[in-house]
């Protein structure tokens, strides 16, 4: 293994790491555009310039393999003033549009020139070249002026997606990006490339002078698009999302995200929230306080299991649900109430898995938690109809967060024959509206929990905004009406949810939050 020297500092790498990676592990910034980890190499920008003893003239760090006994300086004056020449020769065409660029804030010529760059420009006179912008499908808009020809926008498509979708277009002073003739991007992925565009050239028509970057609130979340469970920053401001951006785990999603997942916030934005809690009164569904509707939810459950038995109280968990709500419900019927009727609305995926060159999948199940269903339920039992329709099942509870979720005719018919329905949901879905009880749920990013991913990856996601009116977080709701089963119930935050769960559900054993990190654990 290679042993070599960056700026006085020792490290030895693997065989096969570049100068800039190398320095990236000691800590060493070596500004770069065209390199990007997951990309192949270009060697086209020439920023990450710097000198090697004994090699005549500077060397690009991005595809100088370290080798051993190297000594390298990545900050003598020759290596600053290229950089300085470097940034000069972007700028000699770049328009001065930070003010008005959705990229200022996160733009890595701006921060590049602030850090390396001179202050001044000998171009003072001549006109800059003016090029018309561009759609190039999709969301993405093209800003041509502000393009550095950086490349990552084509390898992205040739190395990740596995697809050729941009070029470049011309030569010289004269090259741009285009889509190939006939072609217009529309690959799931296209998102990723306004996140890998050092400047901005690329842009999100999503996002588009919507919000400063520096003003928005980052919260590191999990997408529940599919079970693929990557790994993503929700960009809030003022309790709105504006944004959701990939979040880099090499063991999930590395640096992706896709286009389902970054537009799937617009999704709830257009439901009809539940505000309140709700009680039946005939046919109506009035406002009530959290303190009846959970006293109704308990006393009606109580009753029948006395009356009746147990068995005729049936509750029905969700593979959209956290583990963390999935255990509380299965913990309240099965400890408090005692009755083994847990089910759980796992909707049969549809078509199938997409996968791209760089392996990154998008998955055919669109749920985010069916491996935990899994594991804290045992072999999922999703006909609960049958029950409701032989008269096994008197009272049941449903915990339901799937924005999709439909009733057929016959299902609501079904669910009339009911004694009791109580519904935790976060919007007016089809379910929650032949409720005798509502109770108002949230959805992922306004609460705390954890999915378990297709692979048996445990992975937080974080509160990023306040929910609406009355409405809490899902664990809290059953936390609340287990002590009203159970008064020594002591969990007062997800966290204590997980502990509790870590401690009675096997495949969990041993999990925290703390431990689960940002980046989760697998268990499975
Ligand atoms: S559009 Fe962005 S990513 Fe593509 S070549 Fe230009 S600067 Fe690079
Ligand atoms: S692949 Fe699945 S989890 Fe990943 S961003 Fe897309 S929808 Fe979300
Ligand atoms: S990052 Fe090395 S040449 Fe562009």
């Amino acid at each position: 293994m290679p042993t070599l020297k960056i700026d006085g500092k020792e490290i030895t790498v693997k065989p096969g790491m570049s100068v800039l990676q190398a320095a990236k592990k000691l800590g060493i910034e070596i500004p770069h555009y065209c390199y990007h980890p997951a990309l192949s190499i270009a060697g086209s920008c020439r920023m990450c310039l710097v000198e090697i003893e004994g090699h005549r003239k500077l060397e690009t760090a991005c595809s100088t393999m370290a080798a051993d006994g190297m000594v390298v300086h990545t900050d003598t004056p020759a290596v600053q003033k290229a950089r300085k020449d470097v940034l000069e020769f972007l700028l000699i065409n770049h328009p001065l549009d930070c003010p008005v660029c959705d990229k200022a804030g996160e733009c890595y010529l701006q921060d590049y020139d602030y850090t390396y760059g001179t202050a001044h420009s000998r171009f003072r006179k001549e006109d800059k070249r003016v090029r018309p912008t561009k759609e190039l499908g999709g969301n993405i808009h093209y800003v041509t002026n502000r393009c550095i020809m950086c490349t990552r926008c084509v390898r992205f498509y040739k190395d990740v997606v596995g697809d050729e979708y941009l070029f470049v277009e011309n030569r010289g002073y004269k090259s741009e990006i285009s889509v190939f003739p006939g072609k217009e991007l529309h690959t799931k992925m296209d998102g990723n490339i306004t996140e890998i565009c050092p400047v901005g050239a690329l842009l999100d028509k999503d996002f588009i002078y919507q919000a400063r970057v520096w003003h928005l609130d980052h919260t590191k979340s999990v997408c529940p698009g599919c079970s693929a469970g990557c790994n993503v920053d929700l960009q809030t401001q003022n309790n709105k999302i504006y944004r959701t951006r990939s979040r880099q785990n090499m063991e999930v999603n590395e640096f992706w995200i896709c286009d389902d997942g970054r537009y799937l916030f617009h999704k709830y934005e257009d439901l009809t929230r539940v505000e309140s809690p709700l009680k039946r009164a005939g046919d109506k569904l009035n406002v009530t306080s959290w303190d009846e509707a959970l006293s109704i939810v308990h006393d009606r459950l109580a009753l029948i299991k006395k009356s009746d038995g147990a068995k005729f109280i049936g509750a029905v968990g969700s593979v959209f649900a956290s583990n963390e709500e999935n255990y509380l419900l299965k913990k309240i019927v099965k400890d408090e109430i005692g009755s083994t009727n847990l089910f759980v609305y796992a909707p049969v995926p549809e078509g199938e898995d997409l996968s791209f060159k760089s392996g990154f999948t998008i998955y055919a199940d669109k749920s985010p938690n069916r491996k935990g269903a899994e594991l804290i339920f045992g072999k999922l039992n999703t006909d609960f109809w049958k029950a409701i329709e032989k008269g096994d099942i008197k009272a049941l509870y449903v915990l339901n967060a799937d924005v999709d979720f439909k009733l057929t005719d016959a299902q609501k018919k079904s669910l009339k024959k009911l004694e009791f329905l109580a519904v935790q949901d976060f919007y007016m879905s089809d379910i929650a509206k032949l409720a005798h009880v509502v109770l108002p749920g949230t959805y992922f990013a306004e609460k705390t929990g954890t999915f378990t991913n297709h692979s048996g990856r445990v992975q937080r996601f974080s509160k990023a905004l306040q929910s609406p009116g009355q409405s809490k977080e899902d664990w809290a709701i059953l936390v609340e009406l287990g002590k009203r089963f159970n008064p020594d119930w002591k969990m007062a935050s997800a966290s204590d949810v997980m502990n509790d769960l870590a401690e009675n559900e096997k495949a969990f054993k041993g999990l925290s939050y703390f431990k689960l990190g940002d980046q989760g654990i697998q268990i499975a």
